[in-house]
């Protein structure tokens, strides 16, 4: 679907995000396998999410909707689930598929996972070479990509170095970990989002948590409990209306109920460096995620460079950060960022081109990007998005603020993620 942008005046509100697309895949995934009754409250109702539901409901998990973003789970137990009829379909979500080949990796029965076009491009051989250390059968497509067969095996613990900052990779372990035999020892590379280890803790299970390095505490047996989960918002989307607040002169937003777990916080500390009008107030905590309500307005914006540790806790609003980047005075450099190849798209090129469209100058890096700023976005012409909903997402910020209005192609993506961005748009316009 083509979406045409339009040029916004300032935008005026309160908006509360749906909940956190990561906590709702983990949220299910350890209610499946829990003792008792789960009940999830702000679940996010998209395709990626809901790709995970389908997944446990095929493997014979009761999931009932309660009412809108809240779900009931009947936990089958660590041994509970059965063996699907049929291929389990990720869709588009690489957190589904990660993490359920580590957790099926210890089953005693077969899956096959596969995805959607560019699910099956992504690299899978980053879980396949620790789970097959662990003693897993795991078969791909070219040893590296989906479909991949699993074949259920006793598991041994090993000591694993993770050579990418991976949040995926480390829960893909730790789930296997929870099978196997002996203490799992996890050395993280960087600041991944612990979303896994603060729910882990909170279903009962105990962890080891020494700075980079995670161990899982053998008992005789783990068990989790049920729990109740409150998932607090998606610091991720509040990011495209906090971005398209400091852009659109006059604006002043409140984003209420978000989370703002530190180790997916970077992009507010990257733009309170550039010069944002930020408030962070009401900070509590709900279950094991801190959250907090942001103030945000019109902001004039200085270049930064973003590297390093921080790249991690900001990696999946770069796309966006890059639009910023395009409208701040200075040149912005981004580096360390090789991961963002292997994205939903690879984002250093699908931002770069997307920028140098709407006539910014701007340059791919092989693990990064380069932005001069500060530019005007012409419009006038189509942006390709290669199916990638933050890459949607992004454009329509820089549409509202674009001379021209432009064409952002496939749209529909943004329903991996947030299949409510037009209509919270709407309401602030
Ligand atoms: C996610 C982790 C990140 C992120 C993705 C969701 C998760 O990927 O980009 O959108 O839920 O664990 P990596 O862990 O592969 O960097």
């Amino acid at each position: 679907m083509d979406y045409r942008t339009s040029p916004a005046a300032k935008l005026k509100g309160t908006l509360a995000m749906p909940g956190d697309k990561s906590i709702s895949h983990r949220a299910l995934i350890l209610a499946a396998i829990a003792e008792g009754k789960s009940r999830i409250k702000g679940f996010l109702e998209s395709d990626d999410c809901l790709n995970t539901m389908k997944a446990f409901q095929a493997m014979g998990v009761n999931i009932e909707k309660k009412d809108k973003d809240i779900y009931e789970v009947d936990g089958v137990g660590l041994k509970g689930l059965q063996e699907a009829g049929d291929i389990i379909d990720c869709g588009n979500s690489g957190t589904t598929m990660r993490l359920l080949a580590g957790l099926l990796a210890a089953q005693d029965f077969y899956t096959v996972l596969t995805g959607d076009n560019t699910l099956r491009r992504r690299p899978m051989d980053r879980v396949i070479e620790p789970l097959s250390l662990m003693g897993a059968e795991i078969w791909a497509r070219g040893n590296k990509y989906a479909p991949i067969s699993i074949l259920g095996r006793p598991l041994q613990a090993i000591e694993y170095k993770l050579p990418v900052a991976s949040a995926q990779v480390k829960s893909a372990l730790l789930l296997a970990g929870l099978y196997c035999d002996g203490e799992l020892k996890i050395i993280d590379k960087g600041t991944s989002r612990d979303h896994t280890e603060r729910m882990l803790i909170s279903f009962g299970v105990e962890l080891d948590i020494q700075g980079n390095i995670i161990m899982i505490k053998k008992k005789e047996d783990i068990v989790l409990k049920g729990q109740e989960i409150d998932v607090p918002g998606d610091i991720s989307s509040a990011a495209y209306f906090i971005a398209a607040a400091l852009l659109t002169e006059g604006s002043e937003l409140i984003l209420t109920d978000i989370g703002i777990n530190p180790t997916r916080s970077g992009f507010l500390e990257v733009i309170k460096e550039m010069g944002a009008e930020l408030e962070i107030f009401n900070i509590r905590n709900t279950g094991a995620e801190p959250l907090a309500d942001i103030r945000v307005s019109a902001s004039k914006l200085k270049a930064v460079t973003i590297k390093g540790e921080i790249i991690p806790t900001l990696v999946d609003e770069l796309p966006l950060l890059a639009i910023l980047a395009a409208r701040a005075e200075g040149v912005t450099i981004i580096q360390d960022a090789g991961e963002l190849r292997v994205k939903e798209s690879d984002r250093i090129k699908s931002t770069v081109q997307g920028l140098m469209r709407l006539g910014v100058k701007a340059e791919e890096k092989d693990d990064g990007m380069i932005i001069y700023g500060p530019g005007d976005f012409c419009g006038n012409t189509e942006i390709d998005t290669f199916h990638d909903h933050r890459i949607a997402m992004s454009f329509a910020v820089a549409g509202l603020i674009s001379k021209e209005p432009f064409i952002i192609k496939d749209f529909e993506s943004v329903n991996i993620s947030f299949p409510e961005f037009n209509s919270f748009l709407a309401e602030i316009i």
